[in-house]
C-alpha cells in the first residue's frame, strides 16, 4: 500500500515517531509547517500555539507536495490544548478530496492530557467513524521506552 505520513512537529517527538513509522512500514513522509511559525519557547508557545488550536486556526502552510496517489494516509501531529494542530488542520481542508475514501490512521504525542479528544476532534473533522489503526505516545522522544517502541510496532502491524 502507498502510504503517506503528514505531520507536523513543534519540538521532533512527532517527527521522530513518523521516522520510526516510516523505516517500519516503508511511506513517505510530508513534513507540515505553518508560513508564519509558532514561537516555540516559553510561555508564550503554549499561549500562541493553545490558542490557535482552540480557535480552529487554518494557517497557511509552507508549499509541500501531496498528490493523490496515495492509498493510505497517517496523520501525526502533537495535541494541543486537547485538539490536533492547526497546520493539519489546513492540510486537511486543503484535500479533502484526495483524502476522501482513502486508509487513514493516525498518531498523537503529548504530556498526558487530552489525546483521546485530540483523536475524536480529529475524526470528526475527517467526516470518518474510525481510523484503520491509532497510537498514542507521551513525549516519545524524552521517555524512549519499550513500551513506546511496543506501541509503535502494534500500530504498524496494524497497517500490514
Ligand atoms: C501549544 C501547545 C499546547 C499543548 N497542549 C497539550 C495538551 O493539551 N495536552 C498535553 O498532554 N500536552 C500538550 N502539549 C504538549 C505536546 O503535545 C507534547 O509535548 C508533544 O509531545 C509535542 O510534540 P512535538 O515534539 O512533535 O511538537 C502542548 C504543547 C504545546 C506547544
Amino acid at each position: 500500500m502507498k502510504t503517506a505520513i503528514v505531520y507536523y512537529s513543534m519540538s521532533g517527538n512527532t517527527q521522530q515517531t513518523a521516522e520510526k513509522i516510516a523505516n517500519m512500514i516503508g511511506a513517505d513522509m510530508i513534513r507540515i509547517e505553518p508560513k508564519k511559525e509558532y514561537p516555540s519557547t516559553g510561555f508564550r508557545k503554549f499561549l500562541w500555539g493553545g490558542k490557535s488550536a482552540v480557535m480552529g486556526d487554518k494557517p497557511r502552510l509552507q508549499p509541500y507536495h501531496f498528490d493523490g496517489d496515495y492509498d493510505r494516509i497517517i496523520f501525526g501531529t502533537p495535541v494541543w490544548a486537547s485538539s490536533f494542530t492547526p497546520p493539519i488542520r489546513t492540510f486537511i481542508s486543503e484535500n479533502r478530496e484526495k483524502i476522501a475514501g482513502k486508509s487513514v490512521a493516525a498518531f498523537v504525542c503529548f504530556s498526558g492530557g487530552g489525546a483521546d479528544k485530540a483523536l475524536l476532534k480529529l475524526k470528526q473533522f475527517l467526516e470518518i467513524d474510525s481510523l484503520d489503526a491509532e497510537l498514542i505516545l507521551i513525549d516519545p522522544k524524552d521517555n524512549p521506552s519499550p513500551e513506546n517502541k511496543k506501541k509503535i510496532k502494534d500500530f504498524c502491524h496494524k497497517l500490514t
